[in-house]
């Protein structure tokens, strides 16, 4: 058997981690990551075999099935997960229809999962029915956008609008816009199944008054499109109280989009030669 800690998925796991914290995203054990891994890969670092402990989920996830999760645990702060991977992180594989977690390596302390565990697996579960490549489902509390849902219109659409409109890749990032929930309680199988089904449309779910939902291929890609909105957010917050003198027109995103090749989703521009803001 290899080396776990050596394995590049848990290095880059924990350097994404590090990174996060490092841009104030994760304050106490805020924020949580889930990462699918091959078996394929995972086979050469434990032994798949030998399970250490049962740990029940609280809910069902059939399509998850004996599926594989490098995943954070619940209450561990991120700054602290470079020191002791093996105690802050967990690798789990789903069984009897998701309603189980085989532990097979890491929460050493005896630990468990993040309490978002639900809205991992069911926001997994719900991107890979749009798009089998989907490997990641981080979720973290960005200030801007956290502040950006106190004074402006929760609106999917108004929401996505003022984003894009605040930095000129915006749209070329993330085209399929930011969907947002209203304030909902936190580490429930409600949430889960909330979040899951918005995060269909938009690999960005925002939790009013909570934080944001990023889904994606790898890490990179995951924490890019979070970076990016907190980004737009943040602009947002140091301008909304400023008489706005220039925008981002809807024809200039259209040409954005024609000339990196995206799409935006459907009906969030204004129909052509408009420039509504
Ligand atoms: P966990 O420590 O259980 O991951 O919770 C952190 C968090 O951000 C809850 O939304
Ligand atoms: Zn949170």
């Amino acid at each position: 058997m290899k080396n776990i800690l050596e394995a590049p998925s848990l290095i880059e796991m924990v350097r994404t981690i590090t990174n996060m914290y490092a841009h104030g995203w994760d304050e106490r054990n805020g924020g949580n990551i889930s990462v699918l891994l091959d078996e394929a890969k995972v086979s050469e670092y434990v032994d798949v075999n030998a399970v250490i402990r049962d740990i029940p989920t609280g809910f069902e996830a059939p399509s998850l099935e004996g599926k594989y999760f490098l995943v954070t645990g619940a209450g561990k702060y991120f700054k602290n997960v470079r020191y002791d991977p093996a105690c802050n992180l967990g690798l789990v594989r789903l069984a009897g229809g998701g309603r189980t977690a085989q532990l097979l390596w890491g929460f050493t302390g005896g630990d468990r999962f993040t309490s978002e565990f639900p809205a991992h697996m069911m926001s997994h579960a719900a991107r890979l029915s749009v798009d089998p490549a989907s490997r990641v489902v981080m979720h973290c509390h960005p200030a801007n956008l956290l502040a950006m849902t106190y004074v402006h219109d929760l609106d999917e659409r108004a929401f996505t609008r003022t984003l894009w409109r605040m930095c000129t890749e915006c749209v070329v990032v993330f085209p399929d816009g930011v969907n947002v929930l209203p304030w909902m309680l936190c580490g429930t199988n409600k949430i889960g199944e909330a979040t899951a089904e918005r995060i269909k449309t938009a690999r960005l779910v925002v939790w009013a008054q909570h934080g944001i939902y990023g889904a994606g291929r790898d890490l990179d890609e995951t924490f890019g499109l979070i970076e990016t909105a907190e980004k737009a957010a943040e602009i947002y917050m140091k301008t909304a109280h400023l008489p706005r003198i220039n925008t981002i027109t809807d024809d200039q995103m259209r040409r954005l989009a024609e000339h990196f090749k995206v799409t935006p989703r459907e009906g969030f521009l204004e129909n052509k030669s408009s420039s509504a803001v």
